[in-house]
């Protein structure tokens, strides 16, 4: 269903609010083992195009991209990412092959079939009109090109934490789906239905790993977006919110002696635009 202008800019700017919130480059490297896979599912060959969507600070796929010959196009809703981004590029060695782009992922400002590869680790996912996303990775892809995604599954860990998060927040408006319905084969291939891709899905398994529980906790309830605009509204509420998330994390765990150890599934979706 398409969202009317006023409240997909509405959205927009809280999404804006959200992503500000925190500091997204403290908790990036929790979830960085996922880039790797995804471009060897894709395949990057050196002078490709890669449009890295939702790319936060980069270290996930807009970097290891571009080390690998790739010219990188890294954007992201929140341009206050890429100060973090551009001293990661640079220290990689790679800053000449990054241009960084501040773009709503379902609002692309880029021509139809610009990029060889089209990717989004989590990023993609947290536009509110999932239609106009998908229509927007679809247009800006080369016929022959391909989209690589991460997104989680409703049914892990860390979908269980989006919704029980989500259960404490004031409802969005009707007809914004929840995010994570990017991590469900069915809801995908609907949303890239009518552009004719070829789609391949893998559930894959992203492993929180920590010394500590209450040391992961600490950064994260404190760096991430989400969480760091949870607590701001929910007020006395959040520590119920934040207890909940505990037990789910807690029940989830493989570690013993106070260490993490929890699998977060996600799935990976290759999206093939043919030639
Ligand atoms: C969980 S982080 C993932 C960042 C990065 N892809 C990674 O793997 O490290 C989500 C990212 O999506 C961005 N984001 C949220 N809503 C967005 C939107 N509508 N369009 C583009 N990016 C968005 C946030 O600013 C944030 O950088």
């Amino acid at each position: 269903m398409a969202l009317d202008p006023a409240v997909r800019e509405r959205l927009r700017e809280s999404g804006r609010a959200v992503w500000s919130a925190g500091h997204w480059d403290e908790v990036a490297n929790y979830i960085d083992k996922v880039g790797t896979p995804l471009l060897d599912a894709i395949g990057i060959e050196p002078g490709m195009r890669l449009l890295d969507v939702g790319a936060g600070s980069g270290g996930n796929i807009a970097i290891p991209a571009a080390l690998r010959g790739a010219s990188v196009v890294a954007s992201d809703l929140v341009a206050n990412h890429f100060e973090d981004g551009k001293r990661r590029a640079a220290d990689a060695g790679v800053a000449a092959s990054i241009e960084w782009v501040e773009a709503d992922a379902s609002d692309l400002p880029f021509a139809d079939e610009t990029f060889d590869r089209v990717t989004s680790t989590f990023g993609h996912m947290f536009a509110p009109d999932q239609e106009a996303t998908a229509r927007e990775l679809a247009r800006v892809l080369k016929p022959g090109g391909k989209i690589g995604i991460a997104c989680w599954t409703p049914e892990g860990v860390i979908g269980g934490m989006f919704k029980l998060q989500s259960s404490y927040m004031p409802p969005p408006p009707p007809g914004v789906p929840p995010p994570v319905l990017w991590g469900s084969v069915e809801r995908v291939t609907e949303l890239f239905e009518p552009y004719g891709l070829d789609l391949s899905f893998e559930k894959k398994m992203n492993v929180f790993e920590h010394e500590s529980l209450e040391d992961y906790n600490a950064n994260f309830k404190t760096n991430f977006g989400p969480m760091v605009m949870a607590r701001k509204m929910l007020g006395d509420k959040f520590d119920e919110m934040s207890a909940k998330v505990d037990e789910l994390f807690s029940a989830a765990n493989e570690a013993g002696e106070g260490a993490l150890r929890v699998q977060g599934e996600y799935l990976q979706t290759i999206a093939t635009k043919p030639g």
